[in-house]
């Protein structure tokens, strides 16, 4: 381990994090499974305060980080912008300073494309405590680090050639931010994991962000590959994540925010090409015997899996999404406690 110092350090992508600070956080999370398992207070940050903005709806990311606090012995703020007056525009600077001066952290989810980003990225130069990720439209820093955390409970500390298939899958709910699938091209080939990308054309990935995936897997003996056949992207696999995206990336933040309306028509036009993008048992067919597979969640039921895929023993999403506990806990007590 190089050093320990994690103290104030904002999360918003695990890009701007080392390795060794990566392994730090699984490493205290597994500690904080344990100590959760035999109800062992760990009380890390008693009586700090965290501020949640969350312009989006959540289960997961709401509820292991407000449960992950009163766990540690401190108290989280549900907030969302109805309730702030930044819903009569005031800026991200302002409210950054002014929670600065009143507690320990600020976590926020934003993910409208082309704003969430520069908002979570305006409050954390604006912020004199560290601010936290809950999903912004192009990262999602505490799902990956609990399908991390998840897919080494599995496959061991060393991921090297661990194939995982993460693969675009039809959805009626709505339109999926980018920011699960390039957290994880991000993430995973930085572990030396062998990954492969699989969606229509019509539905690519943010192009500068594939390019910093790619130099992670070089650097790292990671692979990444695309591929437009989702039984390609299956074959083989050891771990199938298939899961919606919305096409946002055909475009560029300005053109998506001056014609939204047109753009969400042609991206509704170009899923309904695509409902045979399921995960299926004859898919599942194609990875290997003992494939596990993965979804942050919610999922879209009989659109983006079968039941019989997503109910069956290769499902290991409700450990996945217990890991957002645990890891949460561990972000938190890194970065708003840890040593002085
Ligand atoms: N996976 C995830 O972030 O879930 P929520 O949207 O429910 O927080």
């Amino acid at each position: 381990m190089s050093q320990t110092l994690l103290r104030g350090k904002n999360l918003i992508t695990f890009q701007d994090w080392t390795k060794q600070e990566i392994n730090m956080v699984l490493d205290l999370a597994k500690d904080l499974k344990m100590r959760f398992a035999i109800d062992e207070p760990h009380r890390l940050l008693q009586d700090k305060t965290l501020f949640m903005m969350f312009f989006e709806q959540s289960t997961r990311t709401r509820n292991s980080m407000e449960a992950g606090m009163t766990q540690l012995g401190g108290h989280a703020h549900d907030l969302t912008p109805d309730k702030m007056q930044l819903s009569h525009g005031e800026s991200a600077k302002d409210t950054a300073m002014v929670l600065s001066r009143m507690g320990h952290g600020i976590a926020c989810r934003n993910c409208f494309y082309g704003i969430g980003n520069t908002y979570l990225n305006e409050l954390a130069a604006n912020s004199a405590i560290p601010v936290m990720s809950l999903q912004d439209d192009l990262y999602h820093p505490m799902q990956v680090i609990a399908d991390l955390m998840t897919i080494q409970e599995y496959f061991g500390k060393d991921l090297k050639d661990i194939k995982i298939a993460i693969s675009w899958a039809y959805a009626t709910s709505h339109a999926k931010p980018l920011s699960v699938p390039l957290s994880q091209i991000l993430m995973f080939p930085r572990y030396g994991m062998d990954v492969t990308v699989a969606a229509p054309k019509e539905f690519p990935l943010l192009g500068s962000l594939v390019k910093t995936a790619e130099q992670n897997a070089r650097e790292n003996g990671g692979k990444l590959r695309f591929t437009d056949d989702m039984d390609e992207g299956f074959r083989d696999a050891d771990i199938v994540i298939p899961k919606n995206w919305g096409g946002f990336a055909n475009y560029t933040f300005e053109e998506y925010n001056a014609h939204e309306d047109e753009c969400r028509k042609e991206m509704k036009a170009n899923l309904e090409k695509h409902r045979d993008w399921i995960c299926d048992e004859r898919r599942m067919g194609l990875a290997k015997r003992n494939v596990k597979y993965m979804h942050a969640l919610p999922a879209d039921r009989g659109n983006e899996v079968t039941p019989g895929v997503i109910d069956s023993p290769a499902a290991i999403i409700y450990d996945e999404a217990e890991n957002r506990l645990h890891t949460a806990k561990a972000v938190m007590a890194l970065t708003m406690g840890g040593r002085p």
